[in-house]
């Protein structure tokens, strides 16, 4: 039987943890403040984006939105952008993704104060990591380490395999797992041998986007197999990128879905608005 990794409940503890804080903050004086910028009607999006909201109204951070219409003009919504960017209340932007389509992605959040970007989606938060120098880390893989060092998964000097190498996740998963001193893999759609490449993983890390698609086959015994992906399938159930009734059985921690790695995304969003008004006050 492998370990739960149980997302729902550390997420639950961070959330309590940064509550705590806040009020602290609010104490001094100190108000944290989101600013979500939603652009269309997406559903998918406005769930997310109502979710964001709930979780700064629960912790204490004070959230402020802007619902622009799908037709907004890429400069309409650049000029909202540098409005919050000069706002001193404002310490967290965040710009909903996907964006309707004659809206450059890259410019929009490349208008974002670095100071600001709480996604950690600025080409200098994404450098910053590179580097090794103080920035926002992109949400969901910042929530993988957590789920790691929280459920007691050594990363220092094990076998790490990232599965799928986009900017949000796989490649700032890398990144950080090599920060843990993690000795890190990333494969990809070019991959050969992918089932060879997974099996030596300590660490699988599984997000390429397809329904069930790593089976036993894929897992070494005893490894923590972390799956990013999200699906519905015919009979409206959630699954996972991981076949998990196959998988759980050979791995040694697992997360399920739901409840793994989609809770500590919006966890992680949350402590990533308290650091920016940390970083604030810490100027002051
Ligand atoms: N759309 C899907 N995931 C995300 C995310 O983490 N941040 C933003 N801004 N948009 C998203």
């Amino acid at each position: 039987m492998a370990l739960l990794i149980d997302g729902k409940q550390i997420s639950a503890q961070i959330k309590e943890e940064l509550k705590e804080e806040v009020g602290k903050m609010t104490e001094r004086g100190t108000t944290v403040t989101l600013a979500v910028i939603l652009v269309g009607e997406d559903p998918a999006s406005c769930v997310y984006v109502r979710n964001k909201k709930r979780a700064c109204e629960y912790i204490g951070i004070r959230s402020i939105s802007c619902e622009l219409p799908a037709k907004t003009t890429q400069e309409e919504l650049l000029s909202v952008i540098k409005g919050y960017n000069e706002d001193d209340s404002v310490d967290g932007i965040l710009v909903q993704l996907p964006l309707p389509e004659h809206i450059n992605e890259d410019a929009v959040i490349e208008a974002i104060d670095p100071k600001k970007d709480v996604d950690g989606f600025h080409p200098q938060s994404v450098g910053a990591l590179w580097i090794g120098k103080p920035g926002f880390v992109s949400c969901t893989p910042a929530g993988i380490i957590q789920l790691l060092k929280r459920s007691g998964v050594e990363i220092e000097g094990r076998e790490c395999v990232v599965v799928g190498r986009s900017n949000i996740v796989g490649k700032p998963m890398a990144q950080l797992l090599l920060r843990e001193n993690g000795t890190v893999t990333i494969c990809h759609s070019r991959t050969k041998n992918l089932p060879e490449v997974c099996r030596r993983a300590d660490i699988l890390v599984c997000a390429i986007g397809k329904p069930k698609f790593f089976t036993k086959d894929y897992v070494k015994p005893g490894a923590a197999v972390i799956d990013v992906g999200i699906h519905r399938n015919a009979e409206n159930k959630l699954c996972g990128d991981v076949d998990f009734a196959d998988v759980e059985p050979v791995a040694g921690a697992i997360t399920p879905v739901p409840g793994g790695v989609g809770p500590m995304t919006i966890a992680m969003l949350m402590e990533n608005c308290v650091e920016a008004a940390r970083r604030k006050e810490s100027l002051k």
